[in-house]
């Protein structure tokens, strides 16, 4: 055969993957292959594949009669909206998508790619993880690309899609990414499964309550994205990377805006309700500041009292911080203490501005939250922001009460512009428990207890839970009309502009984990 001859058989091999009865079921079980994805994912015609001729050398166990060109991995770059951007995809027909030394070694070749030419990775898992018949060289493997995933952690952005199984230590490479999403009906992720689960604790669970879409996107805060399917999954990332920088020394893409920067919005006036008690949903606010009311939000279903997630003022990208009142009250727990922390830690890593909008009464009282540790995690909230130098903004709607003022964004927390609606209460507490606590034995003492307990709450109303004496005192820096935030936010970014700050040298800080 001459060379040209060959060198076609073995690309036709390396396209074939495990040939057509293992895609069709493929198919059938309403996936795309591993080709296919990385075309719906990338600019048409833009793929460059890299060892597409790389095989495996394992010749136990009858491996030798099973050798194809790609071993089961594509690798390699193409672009996204003109970007670039690094891919790999595992095949499931090739041995399950296994992973084996030759195709680790792949993944870590486009992986130091990546680091030195500053671009994103993007992974499409489907894969029964370790290869089986390779024993330790596939661990090795697997650890070789954590090790990667760690060294390119803030300095390129990572995501992962879950578009099949994703097991065992297998599970730990889409964990140190940035972005993790799932789709439904198809993917699942867990360290153990039902089977070894089962054995071992008698507990009886399917796949899919598990380890599925929402068992993550709702319940463990391991999946940030759900997908209906590989399509809008691939689309889902698409847009994602549009908000993104391609490493941590750009700034993110800005792009043309149509919504006038000095758009006011008179509906903000009255979206607070009167009665302070009231819940309203936060994504209204969010909505109607950002450019075109586009909003990409994070974690959509975990820790809904907290909603993050990526918009656009003036044309450029920033990170929305926000208490949620319609969820808890707004109150910060440790689910979305975490989900906050990790959120502005990434924005702060990749140049992404921050723009906050506070309402919250303060940390959920209970014996689960201190005995799971809601100091620890609190504190990584607190941190986060604290340590975070990129062009930070507040906007305070309504409540912010006790430790929480401190933590979101407030301007002791070096946050450079601080704003209020008249609407906001500023204080320790609540004037309820202020006035059980500083009056308690007055009020005990007193004939009518109940009128004088609803006089001193209304002084306490009318003398703190404003924005007003924060504001005497320079920790906010203005008090707006509520219709004038796109306006101001925007101002403001644009002031931030050119914003440098620093840490003191250290090697790393130490989060409290
Ligand atoms: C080699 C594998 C494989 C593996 C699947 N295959 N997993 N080959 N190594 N890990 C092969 C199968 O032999 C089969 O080959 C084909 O892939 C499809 O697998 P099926 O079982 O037919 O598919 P399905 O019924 O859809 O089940 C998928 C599955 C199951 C749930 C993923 O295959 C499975 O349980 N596999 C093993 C998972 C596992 O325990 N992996 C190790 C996890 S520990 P043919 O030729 O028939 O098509 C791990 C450690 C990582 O990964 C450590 C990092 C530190």
């Amino acid at each position: 055969m001459n060379r040209l001859d060959e060198l076609r058989r073995r690309h036709q091999a390396a396209e074939e993957g495990g040939g057509p009865e293992r895609r069709a079921r493929q198919h059938q079980a309403g996936k795309l292959s591993a080709r296919e994805r990385i075309e719906l994912l990338l600019d048409e015609g833009s793929f460059e594949e890299v060892d597409k001729l790389v095989t495996h050398r394992c010749r136990d166990f009858g491996m030798e009669e099973q050798v194809i060109p790609g071993d089961g991995f594509i690798t390699g770059y193409g672009r996204i909206d003109g970007r670039l951007v690094y891919v790999f995809a595992q095949d499931f027909t090739v041995l399950g998508g296994s992973l084996s030394e030759a195709n680790a070694q792949k993944i870590c070749k486009i992986m130091d790619l990546a680091l030195k030419t500053g671009a994103p990775v993007i992974g499409l898992n489907d894969s029964g993880g370790a290869r089986i018949q390779e024993g330790v060289m596939s661990l090795a493997g697997y650890a070789d690309i954590f090790l990667r995933n760690t060294l390119a952690s803030g300095v390129v952005p990572q995501i992962s899609a879950i578009m099949g199984p994703c097991a065992g230590g297998a599970v730990y490479s889409p964990a140190i990414t940035d972005f993790t999403f799932m789709v439904e009906r198809t993917s699942y992720m867990f360290v153990t499964g039902p089977d070894v689960i089962k054995t071992v604790t008698h507990e009886d669970v399917t796949k899919e309550k598990l380890g599925g879409p929402m068992t993550h996107n709702s319940v463990s805060g391991v999946g940030h994205f759900i997908a209906a399917n590989d399509e809008e999954c691939l689309r889902m990332v698409r847009e994602l990377l549009g908000y993104l920088p391609q490493n941590n020394r750009e700034d993110p893409p800005r792009r043309a805006c149509a919504d006038p920067a000095d758009r006011m919005d008179t509906a903000l006036d009255s979206l607070v309700p009167q009665e302070s008690n009231l819940p309203y949903d936060i994504k209204d606010v969010i909505y109607r500041v950002v450019d075109g009311g586009e909003f990409l939000e994070v974690h959509e279903h975990w820790a809904k009292n907290i909603v993050v997630g990526f918009a656009r003022m003036d044309g450029r990208p920033v990170g929305i911080v926000a208490n949620q009142p319609a969820f808890l009250a707004g109150c910060l727990d440790i689910n979305s203490s975490v989900k906050g922390a990790r959120f502005v830690r990434f924005c702060d890593a990749f140049n992404i501005p921050l723009v906050t909008f506070e309402d919250v009464p303060g940390f959920l009282p209970g014996t689960e939250q201190e005995f799971g540790g809601i100091i620890r995690h609190g504190a990584k909230l607190l941190y986060a922001f604290a340590e975070a130098t990129v062009p930070k903004v507040t906007v305070i709607t309504r409540k912010a009460y006790g430790g929480a003022y401190c933590v979101m964004g407030s301007k002791h927390i070096r946050t450079d512009v601080n704003l209020a609606w008249p609407t906001a209460e500023i204080a320790v507490m609540g004037p309820e428990g202020a006035v059980n606590i500083v009056y308690r034995r007055e009020l005990a003492a007193a004939n009518d207890g109940d009128a004088a307990r609803r006089q001193k709450i209304e002084e306490f109303r009318e003398r703190f839970a404003n924005p007003f004496v924060a504001a005497e005192r320079g920790y906010i820096d203005d008090v707006i009309e509520p219709r004038e935030t796109r306006p101001r936010v925007i101002r403001a970014l644009r002031m931030l502009e050119n914003k440098v700050d620093t840490m003191p040298r250290k090697k790393h800080g130490n989060i409290p984990l």
